[in-house]
């Protein structure tokens, strides 16, 4: 392909700038050497058109509402794969042989168990603490349980933290929410696939056998493959940035976890229930589409909306179609929150605001109905988007570490702030 490049010219000086193409997607600006050739910095807050890195891993059409992992569909990915063949796939770049996935599928079940050491952490919370706030804690409290799995220049320990994080992510969540209740912890039991195991964890009991149901397994397993990976999120972005400077693993992961709970971020499943519940009936959906398109009102459709989705989000369509399938298996199908959500999703998208600012339901937007009929408080909502999610980040941390073109982020800043002025003693003040 011949060479593009970019001609800037600043205070009457042309500099010209590499442009690189990738497989698909838009082509990019390569400005390492903006600064040094001119004096000055681009101004991007957001990094609405800012490309932080090279990547294989995940590729989003905005426009065409389109997203691929390692180059799959995620519509075909949900219907056909299961969550650990997809963290196979999002780890090693290719879907795994029928071996390859029984291999890969025993070390992350020989890796399900947590320290012992660690349910004394859980005795430290107040049993109403947030469980995303547990989550925060004991996810960083890993590094302190697992050293002989920090040493991010050894490939061997790099693979073996990825493999406890994906592996452990359920225990700790399930304890998480079983602390938060009250009841005693359950452990993880080796015949079990990932998703039963983790409902198990979750809703079983001391008094009686738990059965999984196997219609809700394969729910809970395909909101896993919906929540894997997107692209450089801002939680994605958090854990490179946080392992651009050599941090180890956990404390990466610990990272994405707090910037995920933000409500414009995996918060929104929590808060978009939350409005699905104060609407309450069909007949006040306009007075609060009304509030959103308020420009004095804070007020915002939560689970509306995507810095990139410029249409439909790919994953709301599959995670609607969950929604039907566990509401009808559990005799919900008249739930009246999705008789809410789905009317305001139908006002939402025929209003001229929506429609203009091409505002969509996105993954948030169904996914609460959900997991509210799985059993699940809605404060451990966000807590579910982080246990998939953790595949992701780390893929993501694992290229970032072998990216020979890697170095610590450090942007730099528009300094609008005092100019150099002299100390001035109390007295004068
Ligand atoms: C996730 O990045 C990812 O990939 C994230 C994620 C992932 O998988 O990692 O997809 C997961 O975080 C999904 C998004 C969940 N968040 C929500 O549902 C919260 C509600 N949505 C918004 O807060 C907002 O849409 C964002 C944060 C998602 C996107 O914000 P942007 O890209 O910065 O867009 P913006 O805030 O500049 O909005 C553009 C315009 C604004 O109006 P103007 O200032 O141009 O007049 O659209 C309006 C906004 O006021 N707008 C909304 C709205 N979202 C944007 N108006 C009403 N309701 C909304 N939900």
């Amino acid at each position: 392909m011949a060479n593009k490049s970019a001609v800037f010219t600043v205070d009457e000086k042309q500099v010209e700038m590499p442009v690189r193409s990738g497989s698909i997607g838009p082509d990019v600006i390569d400005i390492g050497t903006l600064y040094k050739n001119t004096g000055t910095f681009t101004y991007d807050p957001g990094f609405t058109s800012t490309a932080s890195c090279e990547s294989k891993i995940t590729y989003i059409d905005g426009d065409e509402g389109v997203l691929l992992h390692r180059g799959y569909p995620i519509e075909q990915l949900a219907e056909h794969g299961d969550f650990l063949e997809v963290c196979y796939l999002l780890l090693y770049g290719e879907l795994p042989t029928a071996n390859q996935k029984k291999d890969f599928d025993h070390r992350v079940t020989m890796h399900t168990m947590v320290h012992e050491q660690m349910s004394r952490f859980f005795t430290g919370y107040r049993r109403d603490a947030h469980p995303m706030a547990v989550m925060c804690g004991t996810v960083g409290a890993l590094s302190a349980f697992y050293h002989d799995s920090t040493d991010i220049t050894d490939p061997h320990q790099r693979m073996v933290a990825s493999l406890r994080m994906i592996a452990k992510m359920p225990t700790i969540a399930a304890m998480a929410y079983k602390y938060h209740i009250g009841q005693p912890f359950v452990y993880p039991k080796n015949d079990l696939d990932y998703a039963s195991n983790f409902l198990r964890m979750c809703f079983a009991v001391p008094c009686e056998e738990y059965v999984v149901n196997p219609v809700l397994a394969r729910a809970m397993d395909r909101i896993f493959i919906l929540h894997a990976d997107h692209e450089q999120n801002a939680s994605t972005s958090t854990v490179r940035l946080a392992g651009s400077s050599g941090a180890n693993p956990f404390a990466c992961i610990a990272a994405g976890i707090a910037c995920l709970w933000g409500p414009a971020h995996g918060g929104a499943n929590e808060a978009a229930l939350n409005m699905l519940a104060e609407i309450g009936s069909v007949d006040r959906i306009p007075e609060y589409v009304a509030k959103a398109k308020d420009k004095n009102d804070p007020f915002r459709l939560m689970g509306f909306g995507h810095r990139v989705y410029k249409n439909y989000d790919p994953r709301a369509k599959i995670m609607q179609k969950t929604t039907h399938e566990v509401l009808a298996e559990l005799g919900h199908r008249d739930d009246p929150l999705l008789e809410v959500a789905m009317e305001l999703e139908r006002i939402a998208l025929t209003d001229e605001y929506f429609i203009e600012k091409k505002l969509y339901p996105n993954i948030d937007f169904y996914s609460g109905i959900t997991l509210k009929a799985l059993g699940f408080p809605t404060t451990m909502f966000t807590v579910l988007f982080a246990l998939a999610r953790t595949v992701g980040w780390i893929a993501q941390w694992n290229e970032m570490i072998e990216d020979p073109q890697q170095r610590i982020g450090r942007p730099r800043q528009l300094y609008t702030g005092e100019p150099k002025r002299d100390y001035v003693p109390v007295p004068k003040r």
